[in-house]
């Protein structure tokens, strides 16, 4: 099922072959989508228990420092100042913010103000009241990557912003409540837009999560919107990413002259929140909480 050869080493990472291990199961769990013509993921995606357990490791860190840019996060600080912060705990650490010269990307965290969707760059603008912000950090432990990101209220936001931000983590989380095993990844993103639908938000289709622990952006393409597409099958022991970006008004984006930084096009908000998750044989873990 996976194009591996009946005597080859099972991709479970049992040690046993294929044919006395997950074949029969995966031929019968599997073999509808297949004739349906969804994609069956490359064994490569399956990741073995030493993997994930790297991969852990690095959630571990960027959780940690996460919960230091909740106690730092407040009016009067600037994006270069969170950049400082994310830099040097992750070196510190022995570990590599990923997105620092990621294809150019200069600093080391992505900082997204109220328009700004995301990939913004740290700089010297100085967080101010009413202000919505995502910030987003990858970390690289061992080699392994873990990608997160939360949203933060400076002050006192408007009760349209507030909003905004708690419905796009309810779509986040929603996503992730529809990650199950032996089904399509497209139902994550039907579920999400459902939600924003019945909110009067849109679903930002430009950008989407990502397979991740090995690369940084791996298959499969997680889509936050609803499709009728024939997508990848979830299958235990894949890792990747939700991370919904919801607009207040139309999901059109513009990239500035900066070649990175997503903005809304009506000017509206934009809010994201972002998990990296594990595919269990139950269900889901999410591995950044
Ligand atoms: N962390 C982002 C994601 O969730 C990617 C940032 S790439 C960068 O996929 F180059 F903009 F940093
Ligand atoms: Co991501
Ligand atoms: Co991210």
């Amino acid at each position: 099922m996976f194009k591996i050869s009946r005597n080859e080493k099972c991709w479970c990472g049992s040690g046993k072959k294929y044919k006395t291990c997950h074949e029969r199961s995966d031929e019968e769990k599997l073999g509808k989508y297949v004739s349906d013509g969804y994609i069956i993921p490359d064994k490569s995606l399956i990741l073995n228990p030493e993997q994930i357990e790297g991969i852990r490791k690095s959630a571990k860190l960027s959780i940690k420092i996460m919960d230091e840019i909740d106690k730092f996060v407040k009016e009067g600080v600037t994006t270069e100042e969170i950049n400082t912060l994310v830099h040097k705990m992750t070196t510190d650490a022995g570990a590599i913010p990923a997105t620092l010269n990621y294809e150019g990307f200069p600093k080391s965290v992505c900082t997204s103000i109220n328009n700004v969707i995301c990939h913004g760059i740290p700089d010297s603008t100085v967080l101010k009241d009413g202000d919505i912000m995502n910030v987003d950090i990858t970390t690289i432990l061992n080699g392994y990557y873990s990608d997160m990101s939360r949203m933060y209220m400076i002050g006192n936001v408007s009760k349209e912003a507030k909003r905004l931000v708690e419905v796009t983590k309810e779509c986040m989380f929603a996503g992730i409540n529809a990650v199950k095993p032996y089904t399509p990844v497209g139902e994550i993103g039907n579920v999400i837009n459902d939600i924003a639908d019945r909110e009067g938000y849109s679903v930002v289709r430009a950008l989407s999560g990502h397979g991740v622990g090995l690369k940084f952006h791996n298959d499969p393409i997680v889509e936050h919107f609803r499709t009728s597409q024939k997508t990848m099958i979830m299958v235990p022991g894949m890792v990747f990413t939700i991370e919904p970006m919801i607009n207040q008004g139309t999901f059109d984006c513009e990239v500035l002259n900066d070649d990175w930084t997503v903005v809304t096009k009506d000017g509206k908000l934009s809010a994201q929140w972002e998990h990296t998750v594990l595919v269990t044989e139950t269900g889901v873990e999410i591995i950044t909480e």
